[in-house]
């Protein structure tokens, strides 16, 4: 999606913009652009190109000098890439500059009137009227000029703007698309990601929705969009510049699958209570005899976080013994669905500001529900709309789509499920028995890791298959969708996930030889249904790679993964697939970390 990045200081701005753009790459975009200017600086100077940060680097002259500006990575929602419909726009007259994330639903009837009042257009964009909006006010300040346009407009925005009138300070504003600032040592930064800014300062304010800002060299302010003072918290950020590198790996899916061991490691630290065996979750604002009056447990998350709540939602059935189901936040929303009091609502979000999500929370708590968070980025949209949850500390996840992500929030959930069993029925052996099975959790992801080669070898002789099914039961099963979701978005091979179960129900139809099939067959009591499962497969010639606890008879091949508690076994059994998935991109020449049509959060509808 879109990223944003802003500077106002003594610096030399423009390589400052172009090093922010560069780091806000991973989020997917099509297009960039930068607008500067400075005491010295006559007026604004813009450069845009479409096509990559480098690309736009090429463009920018040798004399784009100034100490302040704004610069944008644009993916294209309202008008094809292309240099004009790249950001930052700027008025007719060149004195205003507006970059913007987010969608103006009203664009349309905005820019008809403002055509009928003579005004020139440039770009196909929705962000443009909001530049002439600016523009056109006759109010004295900039914040006013802006406070003024943002009243007409109806949608989501994070902008930041820029004003030769006014160029000691940028504007910014947010409302469904996240806006940063960075404090630093007499200068200020804006971004919409922390990942722009960490290399600098790890100061930051995030502002919320309805909330606008004025960044100067020295000083900021906060404030609502009717002009009220609000109170800023700077908070400091915990990962460091250093994990958004790359770290001697060849992408950052493949830094992130290695990552694992460390990352589960983390969100275990300090968690674990072996004398109750359970363990606590400081921010979860749920105390045992509220827990204990929970009727039944909702999950909502989006693509990948949605397959974690699913496996969480077992979890959660398996150990607490509450009724738990998971379902896509974006088909939540607008179901008008029946909001229970008796119901804990979960909304799952690696990024945080998955605006599907966020605007589930909000009808949630709009109808008075409480809802927690399972979410990796501290500060996120999400994490400050609900009312407490569990942080994943996966720690930055650049590569567009999820690895250690998912495998720290599912992970997370078994210790929600373990936190919430013990307040209710889990045994203190039952307890016990999978604290010991998470703590095996990272050696043996580190076991799973040292298969790299033969898994690569696997990918290899199956990457000429046009499509491919996944298969599993119960616990297998959600592994079985996240293991297609990661194979189709980065190898672009079809693929589709079943129950095993409901294979004779119709999908048993596309089996043939050129149609493998990935199993999941975990060895707990459904292991006999299983093999059969596989058995109907290998009577109609079809090909298996079976991911198991031991070698498996019927398939082709078989990925071992160790055993471990079986609540936890699915947490083990994704992660083979996610390098099988890695390297068969790989084997097809795909850009991993950056799957074409795909953006790593989604802060738009
Ligand atoms: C797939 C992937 C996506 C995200 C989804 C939700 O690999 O990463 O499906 O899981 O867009 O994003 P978050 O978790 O940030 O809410």
């Amino acid at each position: 999606m879109c990223g944003i990045v802003g500077y106002i200081g003594k610096r030399d701005v423009a390589p400052l913009l172009l090093e922010g753009l560069q780091r806000l790459e991973y989020r997917g975009y099509d297009s960039a652009g930068v607008v500067i200017t400075g005491p010295k600086a006559a007026g604004l100077k813009m450069v845009k190109a479409k096509g990559r940060v480098r690309d736009l680097e090429a463009k920018v002259p040798a004399r784009f000098k100034g100490t302040t500006g704004i610069a944008h990575t644009r993916w294209a929602t309202h008008g094809a890439p292309s240099d004009e419909n790249a950001h930052p726009h700027m008025s007719g007259d060149n004195k205003v500059a507006v970059v913007h994330n987010g969608i103006i639903d009203n664009a349309d009837d905005l820019r008809a009137k403002l055509t009928a009042d003579g005004v020139e257009f440039l770009s196909e964009t929705d962000t443009e009227v909001l530049v002439h909006l600016v523009a056109r006010s006759q109010a004295d300040t900039l914040e006013e000029k802006v406070r003024e346009a943002l009243r007409l407009i109806e949608g989501t925005y994070g902008i930041a703007v820029l004003h030769a009138d006014f160029s000691d300070r940028i504007v910014v504003a947010r409302n469904g698309s996240p806006v940063v600032l960075g404090i630093g040592e007499k200068e200020m930064f804006v971004a919409s990601d922390v990942a722009a800014l960490v290399s600098h300062t790890r100061q930051v304010v995030t502002l919320d929705d309805g909330e606008m800002a004025t960044i100067k060299a020295d000083d900021f302010r906060t404030y609502t969009t009717s002009g009220t003072r609000t109170t800023a918290n700077p908070t400091t950020v915990e990962w460091e510049a250093e994990s958004y590198d790359m770290g001697g790996h060849d992408t950052y899916m493949h830094k992130e699958i290695s990552e694992q061991p460390d990352a589960v490691d983390r969100v275990l630290r300090g968690r674990i209570d072996d004398r109750f065996s359970t363990v606590h979750l400081g921010g979860l604002n749920l105390d045992a005899r509220e827990a204990r009056t929970i009727r039944r447990i909702k999950i909502l998350g989006c693509g990948t976080s949605y397959h974690a709540g699913l496996i969480g939602a077992g979890l959660i059935e398996e150990l607490a013994r509450i009724p738990a189901d998971a379902e896509p936040a974006s088909e939540f929303r607008y179901r008008n669905p029946v909001v229970d009091p008796d119901t804990l609502y979960i909304a799952v979000s690696q990024s945080g500001e998955t605006y599907d999500v966020l605007a589930a929370v909000q009808e949630l708590k709009r109808k008075g529900a409480r809802v927690l968070g399972v979410v990796n980025v501290v500060g996120s949209a999400i994490a400050r709309e609900t009312d407490g949850g569990v942080y994943v500390h996966a720690g930055p996840e650049v590569c567009v789509v999820s690895t250690k992500c998912f495998t720290n929030t599912v992970t997370a959930f078994a210790l929600l499920a373990l936190h919430l069993g013990r307040i209710r029925d889990l045994s203190v052996a039952d307890g016990k028995r999978v604290i010991e099975g998470l703590r095996r959790l990272p050696g043996q992801i580190q076991e799973i890791l040292k298969q790299e080669d033969e898994i690569k070898k696997l990918a290899k002789r199956y990457a000429d298959a046009k499509s491919m099914m996944f298969i599993g039961r119960v616990r297998g099963y959600p592994v079985a969708l996240e293991a297609s979701l990661k194979l189709k978005e980065i190898s672009y091979i079809h693929a589709e996930a079943y129950p095993a179960s409901e294979l004779k129900h119709g999908p048993l139809a596309l089996i043939e030889p050129s149609l493998p099939t990935v199993a999941i067959i975990p060895d707990d009591d459904l292991l006999e249904k299983n093999r059969a499962a596989l058995e109907e497969i290998k009577a109609r010639s079809g090909q298996i790679l079976a991911v198991a606890h031991q070698e498996q008879e019927k398939a082709d091949h078989t990925i071992v993964v160790p055993k471990n508690e079986p609540e936890l076994d699915s947490i083990l059994m994704g992660i083979p697939l996610q390098i099988f998935a890695y390297h068969t991109a790989l084997a097809l020449g795909r850009d991993i970390d950056k799957p074409r049509n795909l953006a790593k959060s989604v802060t738009v509808e």
